[in-house]
């Protein structure tokens, strides 16, 4: 009895321990101190050489940061990029008008020639990191507040990036892990050519629309390609039309053997930020403070926005990305409270932090050090939690897609500001410039009525739910009467009318400036800028230094006090790599996901009713023809499929390989029940999601007839 109550035992610690290994973002570097052992045990062929190495070509050299927040993998000698459609959106936008909606219809090039330019867009590689802790250390000591600390860590970081870049022409970059306790040197180079190869209808690559996104059962064949272009010798250019190909060390073969539970997937990508070692206090006021306005915010955006969509086509088009960055972070923030709440978290951090406290208290030496930690943060919590408030308010409701013509007024600070201290004519008419091509895609973009009933209704809001104390200049004087106030700034502002906005400019002179100033949007934004810097900015900054402080001590006590369990350090838009298993849930009693679904499912969703649901002909007739080419398996199509990998935003777009290091999809999303994993990882309920890289494959060959671009892939059947 005995015997077998210990067996048991033993077998649930080695379950328990599996499970909890698929939690974690590793650092590609150091992959062979710990995690190769079990990714071998778990059913990874390879070495760890083979994922990350400065001596020969490795899987590294094929995962790349698109733009600013996404990841994207190499899949062909050529240059070809396969990232998502989400990661895409903006250049597919960019491309798009009424008369070529690429958005609608999708885009395909059918030979190199007809590749799109993506002016901005950069792919950024990672050619080496190093460790850089004991340098970066000898600049700082115990007795520095944590302002101090932090300029004397970033005078140093910038020495090493530039001593770095100097002696090797590319862009370093040094980036603190562990809060601070540890930094590494990341040695990177980016490419600037970077063109658009083909992307699905939103039908496709955006099908179940905002709707599904968070979401499992998942039909989206989210993805996108590009292709790298590089300038003589394969190096990085700005765009020309004679630039070439880029050629990889390395790029992945793909698999068309599917994945099927258990089986074991690694994932590299670029992970942005995660908050697992946070004190209670933290999830409490994420959960009960900001969260919830945030959202509210953001309900009233979308709802405002929605309207416009719906009535008008080109409105669609106009408001299709804002919205859909609006929506997703709004649903994660419910999902995250939902999934925070069912897991007991704060309770559970709070048991962990006694457990702590107990700890510190049993060696004088650690009680000194970190007995008061947590006093000190629950002193400092509420403070913090206030100014950080206040700071995303006046973000949501005047800037990042608020009210956008006080957004775009705000831009204008800086030409007032070099004017009036005279700076040389050169450097004015340069800025005239830059402002000129901001109001160009601004206009593009933009809607007066839909930007007018945004404003109103979240200066309203701001209203409400800030204090007096953080009211801006203009808002305070107008009060009781903000109607009328507000008429007033969209009846008489030049940001809402694009002719008047380029006559002024075109037209600008030192003496202009005047006129500017009393425009009552630019007075605003000016307002909001002095409220900003007097009242906010600065006692934000002071509470984020004192919290930084605080977390740094913490994350250093927290490896201390786990000593033997290999905690990881938190993401931060480095390169990481993260491995599980293929893998169903059970998100509620008696219910159970399969780890998969095909293209019946698609169907099945089918509603010419709902734009989110419309399916395009042609993918009907392939699906009733059966015409699945080699991509389908067992008569089915399959479209996505669930791992426990541990991904967070920045993951998408990263390239999902099996045991042998072959491409078997590209991740793109978080299951719902799981999107609380930023701040407490669920090895139960957290799944990511991916595109079935023979989805992808069938829609270029069959969908697109673009099967051409198959023909530079390495197929492995
Ligand atoms: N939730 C995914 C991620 O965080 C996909 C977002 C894009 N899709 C959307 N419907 N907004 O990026
Ligand atoms: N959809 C996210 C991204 O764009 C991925 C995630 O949050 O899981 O990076």
């Amino acid at each position: 009895m005995k015997k077998l109550f210990s067996s048991i035992l033993l077998s649930l610690l080695i379950a328990v321990h599996l499970l909890r290994a698929d939690e974690g973002m590793w650092i590609p570097m150091l992959l062979d101190q710990f995690n190769i052992d079990i990714m071998h045990r778990e059913g990874f062929r390879l070495t760890a050489e083979d994922i990350y190495s400065i001596n020969k070509a490795s899987m590294k050299d094929a995962v790349v940061i698109f733009g600013g927040g996404c990841t994207a993998e190499l899949i062909s000698p050529d240059g070809l990029l396969i990232t998502n459609h989400h990661c895409g959106y903006r250049s597919i936008q960019r491309h798009s008008t009424l008369e070529h909606d690429y958005l609608t219809h999708g885009f395909w090039a059918m030979s190199r020639k007809e590749e799109l330019p993506n002016p901005g867009l950069t792919v950024t590689f990672l050619k080496r990191m190093e460790d850089v802790t004991e340098r970066i250390l000898t600049k700082v000591n115990d007795n520095m507040t944590g302002e101090e600390r932090a300029r004397a860590v970033r005078e140093e970081s910038r020495k090493i990036e530039q001593e770095t870049s100097k002696r090797t022409g590319l862009k370093a970059v040094v980036k603190p892990f562990y809060m601070g306790n540890q930094y590494f040197l990341l040695v990177q180079k980016v490419y600037r050519d970077v063109r658009l190869v083909g992307a699905p209808p939103s039908a496709i690559g955006k099908f179940g629309g905002d709707t599904d996104n968070w979401m499992w059962p998942r039909h989206t064949g989210d993805f996108s390609l590009f292709r790298i272009y590089a300038g003589k010798e394969n190096e990085p250019a700005a765009y020309a039309e004679d630039n070439q190909p880029y050629h990889p060390d390395y790029f992945f073969p793909i698999s068309l053997k599917g994945v099927h539970p258990g089986d074991f997937t690694m994932i590299i990508g670029y992970p942005g930020s995660t908050y697992e070692y946070v004190p209670s206090y933290h999830l409490k006021i994420l959960m009960q403070d900001i969260y919830p306005k945030l959202i509210d915010l953001r309900t009233k955006k979308l709802n405002i926005i929605n309207a416009g969509m719906s009535a008008d086509p080109k409105i669609r088009i106009q408001y299709a990305a804002k919205y859909a960055g609006l929506s997703n972070s709004w649903k994660r923030w419910k999902g995250e409270i939902r999934g925070l709440n069912k897991l007991n978290a704060i309770q559970r951090k709070q048991d962990y932090e006694y457990r702590f406290l107990q700890w510190t208290h049993e060696d004088p030496q650690r009680k000194e050090k970190y007995g008061s930690l947590l006093a000190e943060y629950r002193k400092l919590y509420p403070e913090y939690s206030r100014y950080l408030l206040a700071s995303d308010f006046i973000n949501e409701v005047f800037f990042r897609y608020g009210a956008e013509a006080i957004h775009l007024a705000h831009y204008f600070t800086s030409l007032v500001e070099m004017t009036e201290q005279q700076a040389d004519k050169d450097k004015i008419d340069k800025e005239v410039e830059v402002l000129k091509s901001r109001c160009e895609s601004f206009f593009r973009d933009y809607n007066k009525p839909v930007d007018e009933k945004l404003f109103v209704a979240l200066v309203n809001m701001y209203e409400t739910n800030m204090p007096r104390e953080f009211y801006p200049l203009s808002l305070l004087s107008w009060q009781g009467k903000t109607g009328k106030y507000m008429q007033r700034v969209y009846g008489k502002t030049m940001f809402v009318d694009s002719a008047k906005v380029f006559g002024y400019l075109d037209g600008f002179t030192a003496a202009a400036v005047k006129k500017l100033k009393k425009d009552p949007a630019y007075a605003l934004a000016a307002d909001v800028q002095r409220l900003y810097d007097d009242k906010i900015g600065p006692e934000l900054q002071r509470l984020t230094a004192e919290k930084n402080r605080l977390d740094r001590l913490y994350m250093a006590a927290q490896l201390e006090f786990n000593k033997g369990k290999h905690l990881y350090p938190d993401a931060n838009f480095t390169m990481r790599v993260t491995y599980g298993q293929v893998r169903g849930y059970e998100p509620r009693d008696a219910v159970y996901y399969r780890f998969q679904t095909t293209l019946n499912g698609v169907i099945e969703k089918d509603n010419p009713a709902i734009y989110d649901y419309h399916v395009p002909e042609k993918l009907k007739t392939l699906f009733r023809e059966k015409d699945f080419g080699p991509y389908g398996e067992n008569d089915r199509m399959p479209v996505c499929f669930i791992a426990t990998n541990h991904t967070t935003g920045g993951n998408s777009g990263s390239p999902v390989i099996d045991a042998n290091g072959y491409l078997v999809g590209v991740n793109f999303d978080r299951a719902w029940e799981g999107v609380m994993s930023d701040l407490m990882f669920n090895p139960d309920q957290c799944r990511n999601i991916s595109l079935d890289i023979r989805y992808a494959l069938f829609l270029i060959d069959k969908y697109a007839g673009a099967g051409y671009l198959l023909k530079e892939m390495k197929l492995i059947r």
